[in-house]
C-alpha cells in the first residue's frame, strides 16, 4: 500500500509534533503493511513556504531514525500545495516539488470554496507537464453540493485522492457517504491518510482499501496496479467515470434520479 498524503514530518506544519510522534505514526503504517508514505507537508504560497533544504534535512533525519529503529518504510518527498494563482509560477521555478519528485503534485482546495481560477490553474500546471492530484475532494463543501465540479476536473485529467478517515467516518456520516459515492463512480484514484498525529488523524489506511474493494472492486484493482506507476512518474489511464445514478442531495441525502 502507498499512503499518498501525510503530515508525518515533524516541526514543519500542523502535523507531527515531534520525532517520537513521527516514529509512532510510521510504526502504525508499517504494522498495516504500508510500504511507502508521502510526506506531503503543507505549502501555502505567501504563508507556509517550505525551504527545500530544510525540508530535505527533516526527511533525511526521519529516514535515518527509521533505519536505526528498523522501521521498514520508504518516506517519499512531496508537498500538499494550497490552490493559489501563483502555483504555475512556483512550479516553473521549481520552488515546489511533486510526489517522489515526479510531475504528480498534490493540491488542496479551501474547504468551503471552489476558487473561480481552479480549472485555469490546473490547466496551466498541466501545460507545464505537471499531473495534479486533488486532495480529499470529499471534504470540499462546494463539491459536496455539486459533484459536477469534480467530474469536470477528472474529465480534464486531474486525479483525486480520498482520505482514509473519510471512508472510516471520522469527519462524520455525510462526508463518509459522499466519499463512498465518489469511490463507486471512479471519481477517486488514490488513498491517503492525511495523518497529522498518532491518535485521531493517524496513518491507518488499510480499512479504506477494504471499503474500496467492497464498493468497487475494479477501482481497487486499478489502485493496486497504478499507485506504483504514480510514484515512478509514469502516465496512468484512469477508469471511466460512472454515471450519476444517485443524486447527492446536500448533506447525506441520496435521491434516486
Ligand atoms: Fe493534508
Amino acid at each position: 500500500m502507498i499512503d499518498f498524503h501525510s503530515h508525518v514530518l515533524p516541526y514543519i506544519d500542523d502535523g507531527s509534533k515531534s520525532f517520537d510522534m513521527s516514529i509512532d505514526m510510521l510504526r502504525l503504517a508499517v504494522d498495516e503493511g504500508t510500504e511507502y508514505i508521502c510526506a506531503t507537508s503543507h505549502f501555502i504560497p505567501g504563508e507556509v513556504v517550505q525551504d527545500k533544504k530544510l525540508y530535505y534535512e527533516k526527511l533525511e533525519n526521519l529516514q535515518t531514525l527509521c533505519k536505526t529503529k528498523e522501521i521498514d518504510i520508504k518516506i517519499l518527498p512531496a508537498l500538499e500545495l494550497y490552490m493559489h494563482p501563483d502555483l504555475p509560477k512556483l512550479y516553473s521555478e521549481k520552488k515546489v516539488w511533486g510526489i517522489n519528485l515526479t510531475p504528480y503534485i498534490l493540491v488542496e482546495l479551501p474547504m468551503q470554496q471552489f476558487p473561480v481560477y481552479t480549472e485555469d490553474i490546473f490547466y496551466e500546471l498541466r501545460l507545464q507537464g505537471a499531473r495534479p492530484i486533488l486532495a480529499h475532494p470529499e471534504r470540499n463543501l462546494r463539491i459536496m453540493k455539486d459533484v459536477s465540479l469534480l467530474e469536470n476536473l477528472v474529465d480534464q485529467g486531474i486525479l483525486a485522492q480520498v482520505n482514509a478517515g473519510s471512508l472510516r467516518g471520522i469527519y462524520g456520516k455525510d462526508i463518509k457517504a459522499f466519499a463512498e459515492h465518489l469511490v463507486e463512480r471512479n471519481l477517486i484514484h488514490l488513498i491517503g491518510s492525511d495523518a497529522h498525529d498518532d491518535t485521531r488523524r493517524t496513518t491507518k489506511i488499510e480499512s479504506a482499501f477494504e471499503v474500496v474493494k467492497r464498493k468497487n472492486d475494479e477501482l481497487y484493482e486499478w489502485i493496486n496496479e497504478n499507485q506504483y506507476k504514480i510514484i515512478e512518474g509514469k502516465e496512468v489511464e484512469p477508469l471511466h467515470v460512472k454515471k450519476n445514478k444517485k443524486k447527492f442531495g446536500f448533506f447525506g441525502l441520496f435521491k434516486t434520479s
